[in-house]
């Protein structure tokens, strides 16, 4: 009796750990993109270390209320400028405050991991960027290809392709004004763009023509692309095409999916695992028995 009652606190006890971990702990916006970090190497324990913590800190704080932020931090008047860290974030233009604070605390705790000690560290979620350095980049264009990848080909001449230039080409569009995020749509292709905050009208408008101009020639006609450079990035996503997350209603019912395989999954593997333990117990007993009657 008491095998079963202990197989059976092992199921419950499993069966809590299965939906604890299967409990959707990341939204679609908290994707991982990328991250890099700077190869030198700051010592533990150092002014710039405090100081880079209380960046990060004061972007986490300051994501809650805005979309976009930067800081510079000397810490106390006697450090000397070399401990100076310069950083910022950027939401995605369609993140509401509870949404952009949520994104920037993970992506700061990805990088707390990620970057350990790192003078510099970027990283991109789907939803925000976050990035630290101790040479002063913010404000200057960069068009530093950072992350490029492209989706399998559509061909050349269908009308997908001719519906994806059409959506770049609204992207890319100037109307004179700053529009540090862009979104458009036409048909099932959908398309997204977005500045970082510490450029200004014109250069993010170069920058965006850089970031499409090179999905266009790089990715071909491909069914979906992104470009993300070190300022700003473009992307495009036909419907269904990319199960990449993000990107529209088709993406939450593919997390959703995922969500349950795991869950199926898992709830095989306890199964399992509590029928092998079932299994042990009665074989333990019935080997008790046997040394018992002889
Ligand atoms: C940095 O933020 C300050 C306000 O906090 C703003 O006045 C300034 O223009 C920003 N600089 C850049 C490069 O974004
Ligand atoms: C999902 O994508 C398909 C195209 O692949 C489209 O026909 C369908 O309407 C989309 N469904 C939703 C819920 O957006």
């Amino acid at each position: 009796m008491s095998e079963t009652k202990r197989a059976l606190a092992v199921l419950v006890f499993l069966l809590s750990v299965s939906v604890l971990v299967t409990t959707p702990s990341t939204s679609a916006t908290e994707t991982f993109v990328f991250g890099g970090c700077s190869q030198l190497k700051y010592a533990p324990g150092s002014p710039y270390e405090s100081n880079v913590n209380s960046l990060l800190t004061s972007a986490v704080n300051s994501a809650m209320s805005t979309s976009y932020n930067n800081f510079t931090i000397s810490g106390s008047s006697s450090s000397s400028s070399q401990d100076t860290v310069y950083g910022l974030f950027q939401c995605r233009g369609d993140l509401n405050g509870n949404d952009c604070g949520r994104c920037v605390a993970r992506a700061v705790s990805q990088l707390g991991t990620l970057c350990v000690d790192s003078f510099g560290g970027a990283l991109q979620l789907e939803g925000c960027f976050v990035k630290y350095d101790n040479s002063k980049f913010l404000g200057v264009e960069d068009k530093t290809v950072v992350v490029k990848k492209c989706g399998p080909s559509i061909g050349y001449d269908s009308d997908a392709l001719t519906r994806r230039d059409a959506v770049l080409a609204y992207l890319g569009t100037s109307d004179g004004s700053n529009r540090p995020y862009r979104v458009g749509g036409s048909g099932d292709v959908r398309g997204e763009a977005q500045c970082v905050g510490d450029l200004s009208a014109s250069e993010c408008q170069d920058c965006l023509s850089e970031a499409i101009g090179r999905l266009k020639t790089e990715c071909g006609p491909a069914a979906w692309g992104d470009m993300f450079l070190a300022k700003c990035y473009a992307r495009y996503s036909e419907g269904g095409s990319h199960s990449r997350s993000g990107n529209g209603e088709n993406d939450s019912n593919n997390n959703d999916e995922e969500i349950e395989k795991t869950l199926a999954i898992l709830i095989g593997l306890i199964a399992g695992v509590a029928l092998l333990i079932v299994f042990l117990s009665c074989l333990r007993k019935i080997c008790e028995k046997g040394k018992g009657g002889k």
